[in-house]
């Protein structure tokens, strides 16, 4: 695992404040404090912090670690097993790609090729602008709608290849998406 500094999640409301690392961690201690005498404390542990920091840097969790008194690996096994659980920085804009049965067969993938162009990047990393980050799902419960997007908590529904580049600028403008969708 290499070594990263510690990026705050960002700040969704309209204030200009940022809290400090020293304060970030703060918050990360009380939740270990919070949860590592609990049966099963690990996981709401590791959400809460995911949610802190937005992601789960490698000095969280060895802090985590070390406050459940469990072995660095055996966190990183855990973050690694848990697919909502992220080592790297998300961007503002979480683009989730159904990739289940129905989804792939009613050309999921072209979308998620679609979504890779217009973004420049691949499953698993976010724009440089930290705007969007690419992630690939197993079902979202929408089946009959297939092929299905959430962006966020939206969930798009009968998504076209040829609309992800409009999709994205309409997001990029903070815009209402045009099309079928419905929150999630
Ligand atoms: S397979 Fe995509 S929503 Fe179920």
């Amino acid at each position: 695992m290499t070594s990263l500094s510690v990026t705050a999640a960002p700040c969704s409301c309209a204030c200009s404040c940022e809290p400090s690392e020293a304060e970030l961690f703060a918050r990360l201690d009380e939740v270990i404090n919070d949860y590592h005498e609990k049966p099963g404390g690990l996981i709401p542990a590791l959400q809460t912090a995911q949610s802190i920091f937005g992601y789960l840097p490698e000095t969280v969790i060895r802090r985590i670690a070390d406050g459940f008194g469990k072995t660095v690996s055996e966190v990183a096994g855990v973050v690694t097993f848990y697919s909502f659980f992220t080592l790297h920085p998300r961007g503002k804009n979480l683009v989730r790609v159904c990739l289940g049965t129905a989804c792939y067969v009613r050309g999921g993938k072209e979308v998620l090729d679609a979504f890779r162009k217009k973004l420049e990047i691949d499953v698993g990393e976010t724009t440089p602008d930290r705007q969007f980050s690419l992630e690939v799902g197993r079902c979202f419960g929408a089946c009959g709608m297939a092929p299905v997007v959430m962006v966020n908590e939206t969930v798009y529904q009968r998504v076209k290849p040829a609309r992800v580049g409009e999709m994205v600028n309409q997001i990029m403008a903070g815009a209402a998406v045009a099309g079928e969708k419905e929150h999630a």
